[in-house]
């Protein structure tokens, strides 16, 4: 079997990392007799230097052409500073998701007993803390009709949702918590706002054909209380593009460092798999930045493509890195690993694995 994927270095520390996840490949081809083919392809603040286009039409093809794609980060300060800049890296980001078609974002959030102390939230708060955030992705106020009036003293960003646009992905969210603790949180304004009363509507239509699935709903300011207050009691967190955003970021904190993140955006077609922290233009090419959440969305892109064995040892690895203290500054400060012998490590571990049932530090 032979995986088309497409890599996306991006900026900032988006190539360290992503450097780090492909030194597991050839490992990978290895353990699970399969070949990678890995193309290259420009995006974000990167793109516009070489081609003035934050994502290029080739890199969409090349996207397109894959069974996955791997995505380190996207963004340069330069455009922060400059509201009137015209093209964005962002907006690469946001343009690859409409052109693959990638509605539902997969963010996990589960806690690192390892990592407990470096957890803003207190210890008790932190057991049994598991969940998983589906983040529409294609629709509402991201991608509705925005504009100014003549005089430019107004402006409006419309949100916009279709049932078929809400069912798909709340099908998603009903089939893992299936696979998992059989409960649905749906997290909308259904109090103000007319789109959020339409998720309930559809999501309550397709309920009934989940019966073993619970369903409850919760308001987004009061979910961001209780994402802080009982982060143990979700299961599965259904809600649209710009909650989503808003939450995943709070709910990234929780395990201690955002470092260790990942995600995946599925839809139509190719997926992608990305970490959920951004470009960190200040700490890029020192050699510091923690590249376990770009490891770890190479475990979900394995997942994927089927092959759960590697999924599951790389995962297990990472655990044991956490707990052997072969991590980067933002997890221990005082005696920090460098990104690269990191990814040697996890690279070597993965390779003791092969021909075993499981990964078991030796
Ligand atoms: C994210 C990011 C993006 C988003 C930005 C960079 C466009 O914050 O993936 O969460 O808002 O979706
Ligand atoms: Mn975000």
């Amino acid at each position: 079997m032979d995986y088309k994927i497409t890599v996306l270095a991006g900026d900032g520390i988006g190539p360290e990392v992503i450097a780090q996840a492909l030194k597991l490949i050839p490992v990978i081809e290895q353990k699970e007799n399969v070949s990678f083919s890995l193309e290259d392809g420009l995006i974000g603040a990167t793109a516009i230097d070489q081609t003035g286009n934050p994502l290029p039409d080739d890199t969409i093809e090349k996207c397109q052409a894959s069974d996955g794609v791997l995505l380190g980060a996207v963004g340069h300060p330069k455009y922060d500073l400059d509201p009137t800049a015209k093209v964005r890296p962002e907006q690469g980001l946001l343009k690859i998701r409409k052109s693959l078609g990638l509605f539902a974002n997969i963010r996990p959030v589960k806690t690192f007993p390892v990592l407990d102390p470096i957890s803003p939230l207190k210890d008790h708060l932190l057991k049994g803390v598991d969940f998983v955030v589906f983040r529409e992705l294609t629709g509402g106020i991201y991608f509705g009709d925005k504009g100014r009036n003549a005089d430019r003293t107004e402006a409006w960003d419309h949100c916009n949702y279709t049932a078929p646009e809400i069912e798909r992905i709340a099908r998603m969210a009903f089939d893992a918590a299936g696979k998992r603790r059989k409960k649905v949180t749906l997290v909308d304004k259904a109090n103000i706002l007319e789109t959020s009363r339409l998720w309930r509507e559809t999501v309550q239509h397709l309920a009934p054909e989940y019966p073993d699935i619970t369903l409850d709903f919760m308001f987004v300011d009061n979910a961001a209380m209780q994402i802080i207050l009982q982060p143990a009691n979700f299961d599965v967190v259904l809600t649209e593009n710009m909650f989503g955003d808003i939450i995943t970021d709070e709910a990234s904190v929780i395990t201690g460092s955002i470092g260790m993140l990942p995600s995946a955006s599925v839809g139509e077609g190719a997926a992608l798999f990305e970490p959920i922290h951004g470009s960190a233009p200040q700490i890029a090419g020192k050699d510091i930045a923690n590249p376990f959440a770009t490891i770890l969305s190479l475990a979900m892109m394995m997942d994927h493509f089927g092959l759960e064995q590697s999924a599951a040892d790389i995962r297990d690895i990472v655990t044991f890195a956490l707990e052997s203290g072969m991590v980067t500054g933002d997890i221990r400060p005082n005696h920090p690993k460098g990104t690269s012998e990191v990814g040697d490590w996890v690279r070597d571990s993965l390779h003791q694995s092969i021909g075993k049932s499981s990964f078991r530090p030796v």
